[in-house]
């Protein structure tokens, strides 16, 4: 707690009365900090964790494109930004950790809830202002770019390579069923990865990470957190997200005031669907292995684990 305390002075200038931790995603930490004004929300990505260097990587590219859309679009007040820094960051980090600083937002995540039908309106509303920006936005997009690689493949595929000695034994009994329809699928999408590199498509800003975690009702406005996916890629990158859901013909008709000659391009929907199966199993395997965790953290991971291989 005294760490904290002590980023929060050292880097924002904030003296913090309090201190409660919060229940993070899964790729963070979180805690709402307050001084006698007001509270904040500071997420924590831990050196520790394996997931971390690709989450954090590409902070000062993203983040200066989110100032742009929340001065610059009608995303004002429906997209939290970090603070800055005294000395000007978007983040700050130490030998434990890397810190963005939000302010706390005061409200309710949709999580394990169905979205209203005012929600899916916003949502709605949300996603087809992002999408009406790409890379003629004066910041550059560059760094975000989708270049349709997916580096985990090779690892995955090496791992899976590997025999059941190789493993902790709860893993492979975990996982050793599920290894052919494992490899057929990186198959396909690595398949899908060469295809897409040729034809020039059509990008657009996209969040690449749309759950209803990252979902917060605040009064009458609905908020979408956690941009580190931020990408100038196919919609179908967000989209994947939205086909199977039962509002998406709802949706679909607010998409198309704005955006008329919209329709799915296939390719992209069965390279962003099979990508982000993997690599959430990926994550998932890359914990069990490489991450120290305790029991019961390991006991959470292959939970999730044994719950997405069913979809292979
Ligand atoms: N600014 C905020 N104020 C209050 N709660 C927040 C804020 N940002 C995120 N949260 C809560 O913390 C959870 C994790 O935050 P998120 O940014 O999604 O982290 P992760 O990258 O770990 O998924 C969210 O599901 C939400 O409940
Ligand atoms: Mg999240």
């Amino acid at each position: 707690m005294d760490q904290v305390k002590s980023i929060l002075k050292d880097y924002y200038n904030i003296d913090i009365t309090d201190v409660l931790s919060q229940q993070g995603g899964w790729a963070s930490l979180a805690y709402k900090v307050s001084n006698k004004n007001k509270s904040y929300f500071l997420k924590v990505y831990e050196k520790s964790r394996s997931s971390t260097p690709k989450l954090t990587a590409l902070i000062d590219q993203y983040v200066p494109i989110m100032v742009w859309l929340k001065n610059s679009s009608d995303l004002q007040g429906k997209i939290p930004v970090p603070l800055i820094t005294s000395s000007g960051e978007y983040k700050c980090e130490d030998e434990y950790g890397v810190y963005l600083l939000y302010d706390f937002i005061e409200g309710e995540t949709i999580g394990d809830q169905d979205l209203t039908g005012n929600q899916v309106d916003q949502l709605s509303k949300i996603l087809t202002e992002l999408h009406s920006y790409g890379d003629d936005i004066p910041i550059r997009t560059d760094a975000i770019k989708e270049d349709f690689e997916v580096p985990f493949l090779q690892m995955l595929r090496q791992i899976l390579q590997k025999g059941r000695n190789d493993f902790p034994s709860d893993v492979w009994e975990l996982i050793h069923s599920y290894i052919p329809q494992l490899n057929k699928l990186i198959y396909t999408v690595e398949e899908y990865s060469q295809n897409l590199k040729n034809p020039i498509l059509k990008m657009a800003l996209c969040h690449t990470d749309l759950h209803n975690w990252n979902l917060m009702q605040s009064g009458n406005q609905l908020l979408l957190i956690d941009w580190e996916g931020l990408k100038l890629a196919p919609v179908e990158a967000d989209l994947m997200f939205l086909v199977d859901k039962p509002y998406f013909d709802e949706f679909l008709s607010i998409y198309r005031k704005t955006h008329p000659n919209f329709s799915i391009n296939r390719d992209a929907m069965t390279f962003y669907q099979g990508k982000r199966r993997l690599e959430d199993i990926w994550e998932f395997i890359e914990q069990l292995l490489f991450d120290e965790q305790n029991d019961e953290e390991r006991l959470v991971t292959m939970n999730y684990l044994r719950e997405e291989l069913r979809f292979v």
